[in-house]
C-alpha cells in the first residue's frame, strides 16, 4: 500500500536539440552575476562552452568562472567555490556537466550565505540550510546522477575516507536544467557506460524495497526495460539520437524523486559504492557496478519474491517449471551478462582495491535500513570480500 506523501518537483526542464533555447529564456529572470561552473575542460573541446558563453553575454551578465571541478568533488574544492561565489555577488550559479558538477553547485548554493562549515553541517549532521540559498541552473553534459532535477549532492573527504551525499529540498533542486542528448555524444565510453549503470542502480535501489503491490514498482519495470535496451543500442552505435535521448529521460525519471513516492527505498549499494569511492576515487558507476552482483546474490534470499518478479518482468525469464530461486537467480545472471556487454567494471580489484583495505571500507560504509537485510559489519566485508 502506498505511504502518505507530499510531491514536488520544481525544476523546469528543455529537453531535446533545441534544449539551449531555454537557456536564453531563463536567463532574463536571473541576476547580473552568475557564477560558471564547469569541470576539467571537456565543455570547451565540444563547443558547449562557447554556447553559453554566447548566451551569458547576450543576456549582459558579469560572468564569474569557476572551472576545475573534479569528479567526485572534494571539500576542498567546495570551500574554494564558497569564496569565488561570495567575490562574484552570485545570483545564479549556473552549472554546465556531468553530476560532480551540479552536486558541487547545489553545494555552494546552500553555503555561500551559511557561516558554518557546510562539511559539518550538511554532510556529517545533515542539516538543512537555514540562510538564503543562491539558485542553481545545470546544462547537462554526462547523463547518470539525475542531479539535473533533484537535491542530491555528494562531496568527497579524502582526508576522513567519506564520500557522503546531501539530499536536500526542493528549494535547492536547480532552478532548471537544458538537456541536449547530443551534449552527451563526446562522451568517453567508460563514463558513458558508467553513467548508464548509475540509472541502473538508481532504480533498482528503489525497486529492492517493499512487498506490496506498488504502482511505482510497474513504472521502474518500464524504465528499467527501456534503458537495457537502448544501453545495447548505444554502445554499440553512441551516437544514436533514438537511444542517447531515451537514456537521458530514463536517469532523470531514475532519481527526480518520483518513483519513491509512498514506498521503502534501500540504497545500500550506493553506500558501497560511496566507500570505494572515499578510498579510491574512482568513477561512481563503477563502483556501483563492481559491488552490484556480490550484493544482490546475498540478498537475494530476502527479497526472493522480488527478485523473482525483476527476473520475470524484466529480463523475460520464462519461470515455468522452475523454482522461485532458479528464476530469480536466472535474472541476476541475465544481468550480469549484459553488464558485461556494456564494458562496465564488474570487480574492485580493478578500481585498485586490495584485499587489506577492506577494514577501512567497511568502516566507510554507511547502514542503510529500507532494503530487504540490514547488513552487519561482516556481511559487509563478506560482500566486499565477493566483489574482489
Ligand atoms: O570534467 P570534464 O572535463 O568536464 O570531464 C568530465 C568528467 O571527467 C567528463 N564529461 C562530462 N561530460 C562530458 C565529459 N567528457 C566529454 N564529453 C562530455 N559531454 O565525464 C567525467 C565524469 O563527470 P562527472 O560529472 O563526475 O560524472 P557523473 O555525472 O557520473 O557525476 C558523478 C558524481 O555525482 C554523484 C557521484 O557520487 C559523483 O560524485 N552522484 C550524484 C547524485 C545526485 N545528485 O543525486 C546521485 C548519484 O548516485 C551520484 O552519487
Ligand atoms: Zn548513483
Amino acid at each position: 500500500m502506498l505511504g502518505n506523501f507530499t510531491y514536488c518537483n520544481p525544476t523546469r526542464l528543455y529537453f531535446g536539440k533545441d534544449a539551449m533555447q531555454g537557456l536564453e529564456k531563463e536567463l532574463p529572470k536571473y541576476g547580473k552575476n552568475v557564477l560558471l561552473v564547469y569541470g576539467g575542460g571537456s565543455i570547451k573541446k565540444n563547443g558547449i562552452y562557447a554556447q553559453v558563453k554566447a548566451a551569458l553575454e547576450k543576456y549582459g551578465k558579469n560572468v564569474f568562472e569557476d572551472a576545475g571541478v573534479m569528479p567526485n568533488p572534494t571539500v576542498e574544492k567546495l570551500y574554494e567555490g564558497v569564496e569565488r561565489a561570495r567575490a562574484a555577488k552570485a545570483d545564479l550559479i549556473l552549472a554546465v556537466g556531468g553530476g560532480s558538477v551540479c552536486d558541487y553547485a547545489k553545494a555552494v548554493s546552500v553555503s555561500v550565505h551559511c557561516d558554518e562549515d557546510p562539511w559539518e553541517k550538511y554532510y556529517i549532521r545533515f542539516e538543512e540550510p537555514t540562510c538564503e540559498i543562491v539558485p542553481v541552473a545545470c546544462v547537462l553534459t554526462m547523463v547518470g546522477t539525475g542531479s539535473e532535477m533533484n537535491g542530491g549532492s555528494v562531496i568527497t573527504n579524502h582526508a576522513q575516507k567519506l564520500k557522503i551525499g546531501h539530499v536536500f529540498g526542493t528549494e535547492v533542486y536547480p532552478k532548471f536544467s537544458v538537456l541536449n542528448p547530443e551534449f552527451t555524444f563526446t562522451l568517453p565510453k567508460y563514463q558513458m557506460v558508467a553513467g548508464f549503470y548509475d540509472i541502473m542502480s538508481h532504480i533498482l535501489e528503489q525497486y529492492f524495497s517493499g512487498t506490496d503491490d506498488n504502482t511505482s514498482d510497474y513504472i521502474m519495470e518500464g524504465l528499467l526495460r527501456s534503458l537495457i535496451h537502448s544501453a545495447s543500442v548505444a554502445v554499440e552505435d553512441p551516437k544514436n539520437y533514438e537511444a542517447r535521448s531515451n537514456i537521458m529521460w530514463t536517469a532523470t525519471w531514475a532519481l527526480n524523486t518520483l518513483v519513491a513516492m509512498g514506498k521503502d527505498t534501500d540504497w545500500e549499494v550506493h553506500m558501497l559504492g560511496q566507500a570505494v569511492g572515499a578510498h579510491t576515487d574512482a568513477t561512481h558507476g563503477m563502483t556501483l557496478a563492481a559491488v552490484s552482483m556480490a550484493y544482490y546474490r546475498y540478498i537475494m534470499p530476502y527479497g526472493l519474491a522480488k527478485f523473482r518478479r525483476y527476473a520475470v518482468s524484466v529480463w523475460g525469464v520464462d519461470p515455468a517449471g522452475k523454482t522461485d530461486e532458479a528464476v530469480a537467480a536466472e535474472g541476476l545472471e541475465r544481468m550480469e551478462a549484459w553488464m558485461r556487454s556494456l564494458g562496465l567494471v564488474m570487480n574492485l580489484t580493478d578500481l585498485g582495491v586490495k584485499e587489506d583495505m577492506i577494514d577501512g571500507l567497511v568502516k566507510s560504509t554507511l547502514v542503510m535500513e529500507g532494503g530487504y537485510k540490514v547488513l552487519t559489519p561482516e556481511e559487509i566485508a563478506q560482500i566486499f570480500r565477493a566483489s574482489l
